[in-house]
């Protein structure tokens, strides 16, 4: 008999650097009373992440929704752009926000990015970009869809919201395509609270970007575009610099417990993991996400998720329903069946994993999945 969890144990928790180091750098903001508007200690985490990504084609946002629905702006994008449904809401609030009609196709079933095949399929006069989602950090098939982009004159935008730190041969992952937009949302690996950025291939972008994300102001008479307030703050930009610092300790610990999880769930009847990853890719471990086949692990996806509850264990489904089931996009017509979309939103389920979640935990969560299962198959052979 597995007992209860005392403390819940929830899908995430953010990092948090030592206070006291935390407070050293807020002394620095109460000494210099610089809150916002392109503080000092934005532009040094400006400057560490053109180091982190080799460009200095960086934006630095207070959220990465707003850095999406401003790069598309930026980039002039209209009329329809070839999307996935399995994603967070923000990827297609972006466009909506745009008014660009999305077009929702199916994804790969190994990690669950766009099906390059279905994107080329779905391309029409219309097309303008492909905006794909390398969800759970796994990287799109960045050849082909580059290959796509290339050969029907399209922009190739990826939403990398979940892929910070990745990296794919020698480059990170903000390298491919025209653009990648992150996000340093409390829920993130690596995050600043809240926050977004904005890396790209086009140098001149960056002053569209600072005028979008500020008004529009260039300077203190002139107001060039009609802009937005997207600013990042120096509370935000202090708390990423120094969760920066611990990006590779962070990484490791979720290593270790991704390693766990695949060791205790890969001979779980009805539980798929996605492939072991490939030794070309520096994974950060942002996700752990698994699928249940009903049938044979012998209880339904959300069974699961409600009984782990009783175990005071949260996990989440995400991402359940499909985009395009959401009541304010069901009027958007989509042509694809989306057939494998639909049959991983039913099935799939995200466990704990945070850099300080125990080994142990992870042990004792393992083994609550397995009784499960085993209980189910207990009671029906009786
Ligand atoms: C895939 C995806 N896109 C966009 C966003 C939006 O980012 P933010 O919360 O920083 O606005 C998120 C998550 O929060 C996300 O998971």
């Amino acid at each position: 008999m597995i007992r209860a969890f005392e403390k819940p144990i929830y899908v995430t928790r953010p990092f948090l650097p030592p206070l006291a180091e935390f407070s050293q750098g807020l002394e620095e903001i109460w000494e210099t009373r610089w809150l916002t508007n392109d503080g000092p200690i934005l532009r040094r985490f400006t400057q560490a992440l053109c180091n982190f990504f080799e460009t200095d084609n960086v934006c630095l946002f207070n959220n990465g929704t707003l850095a999406l629905q401003i790069a598309l702006q930026g980039m002039g994008i209209s009329g329809e752009v070839i999307t996935t449904p399995f994603t967070f809401v923000a990827t297609t609030h972006a466009l909506f926000w745009n008014k660009i009609r999305p077009v929702f196709v199916d994804i790969e079933p190994e990690y669950y990015t766009l099906d390059p095949e279905k994107v080329e399929a779905a391309i029409t006069p219309w097309t303008t970009a492909i905006l794909a989602v390398h969800v759970y950090g796994y990287p799109c098939k960045l050849n082909v869809l580059a290959d796509i982009a290339r050969r029907h004159n399209l922009r190739l935008i990826y939403d990398a919201a979940h892929a910070f730190g990745v990296r794919v041969g020698t480059k990170p992952i903000g390298h491919f395509g025209d653009l990648s937009m992150f996000s340093f949302h409390a829920t993130k690996s690596y995050h600043s609270m809240e926050g977004g950025l904005l890396i790209f291939k086009e140098a001149g972008l960056k002053g569209t970007l600072d005028y979008l994300k500020n008004f529009g102001f260039k300077n203190e008479e002139e107001v060039v575009m009609p802009g937005t307030n997207a600013k990042m703050n120096e509370i935000q930009a202090l708390m990423g610099i120094q969760v920066l610092q611990y990006l590779d300790e962070i990484v490791q610990k979720r290593a270790r417990i991704t390693e766990l999880y695949r060791q205790m769930l890969r001979d779980i009847p009805g539980i798929h993991l996605t492939p072991p990853s490939s030794p070309d890719i520096l994974y950060t471990h942002a996700y752990m996400p698994i699928e249940i086949n009903e049938t044979e692990f012998r209880m339904s996806r959300d069974e699961l998720h409600e009984e782990l509850k009783k175990y005071n264990v949260f996990s989440r489904k995400y991402f359940y329903p499909l985009i395009c089931d959401y009541a304010c996009y069901r009027n958007v017509s989509v042509k694809d069946p989306l057939t494998i979309a639909r049959r991983v939103a039913d099935r799939i389920l995200t466990l704990p994993i945070y850099d300080a979640l125990e080994l142990s935990d992870v042990e004792t969560i393992c083994e609550i999945i397995l009784s499960l299962h085993r209980g189910r198959r207990h009671e029906s052979q009786f």
